[in-house]
């Protein structure tokens, strides 16, 4: 039977064997998905042993997303872009890297018909979470991204390496322009229980407010943005998702449907 296997530190919390394993039963695959916990420093011993068993493919969580790419022989266009790889396909030898959070996201705002084609984008974040999805946003033809985060050097940053005209970066307190049609989370404040500092005039009545982090309950940031009346406010749930259907049809040639699996956790997860 195939093996694959999600790696990470910590990994215990991990949806993505429940995901997979879902998938492969709804498109007959017969194949085992588990989950490793890696010691901090053995990523790449865990990830050759992982091969020399016999291991097909890997998805990486946190903290090894950029490990994970110094370690691969080829490299999708996105994966070098985001400087992170949550996809490993093990081929004839070789280590192939991808990265699926980017197009997670965006099937995900599509699935909820939020559309970007000549829209105005506002990303929170300039870190990893960020950084992997910069790609993917523009691809969907926005007329602007702002990239807002609270260190404007990464903001800046970030923008010179994708030089795309459409891309500007700033702090918090500079975001130009009010009634943004998409403003995403990527920053990890939710984690803390926080917001980021940004004024309530980004969001009008069509504002699509989306949290990459996801809860039982809405997220800090998620709650803001229905106190300010935004049109719509979505968790990272779907995303988490979105990338996996995404990681399994790199594998499998086969595309998943998101939707029942999708409803299946967020049940799973109202009942924790
Ligand atoms: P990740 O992989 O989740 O993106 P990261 O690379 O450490 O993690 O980046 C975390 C992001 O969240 C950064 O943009 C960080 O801002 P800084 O670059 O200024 O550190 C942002 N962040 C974390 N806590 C935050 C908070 N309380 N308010 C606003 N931004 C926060």
């Amino acid at each position: 039977m195939d093996q694959y296997r999600v790696f990470g530190n910590p990994i215990k919390q991990s949806r993505s064997p429940a995901i997979h394993q879902s998938f492969a039963l709804q498109t007959k695959q017969n194949l085992s998905y588990q989950s490793q916990l890696v010691a901090l420093d053995s990523f790449s011993q865990t990830i050759n042993n992982f091969i020399s068993q016999g291991g097909k493919g890997a998805n990486i969580t946190v903290p090894f997303k950029e490990q994970a790419l110094a370690l691969c022989d080829q490299l999708s266009e996105r994966a070098r872009l985001a400087g992170a790889v949550n996809t490993l396909s093990f081929e004839q030898g070789k280590i192939i890297g991808d990265n699926t959070d980017g197009l997670g996201l965006v099937q995900d705002l599509i699935s909820h018909n939020v559309l970007f084609k000549n829209k105005n984008i506002l990303l929170l974040g300039a870190g990893g979470a960020a950084r992997g999805v910069i790609l993917s946003l523009l691809d969907q033809q926005p007329d602007l991204l702002v990239i807002a985060n609270r260190t404007v050097s990464k903001a800046e940053t970030l923008c010179k390496q994708f030089s795309d005209n459409r891309l500007i970066g700033c702090g918090f307190d500079e975001i130009e322009l009010q009634g943004y049609d998409v403003i995403i989370n990527a920053t990890s404040a939710s984690l803390s229980g926080s917001v980021p500092p940004i004024s309530e005039q980004l969001i009008s009545h069509k504002t699509v407010c989306y949290d990459m982090v996801y809860s039982k309950e809405l997220t800090p940031f998620l709650i803001w943005a229905k106190q300010h009346n935004a049109k719509k406010v979505i968790d990272g749930l779907g995303m988490l998702v979105g990338q996996a259907a995404e990681s399994f049809s790199i594998w499998r040639k086969i595309k998943p449907d998101t939707a029942s699996v999708l409803t299946k956790l967020r049940v799973e997860l109202m009942l924790e």
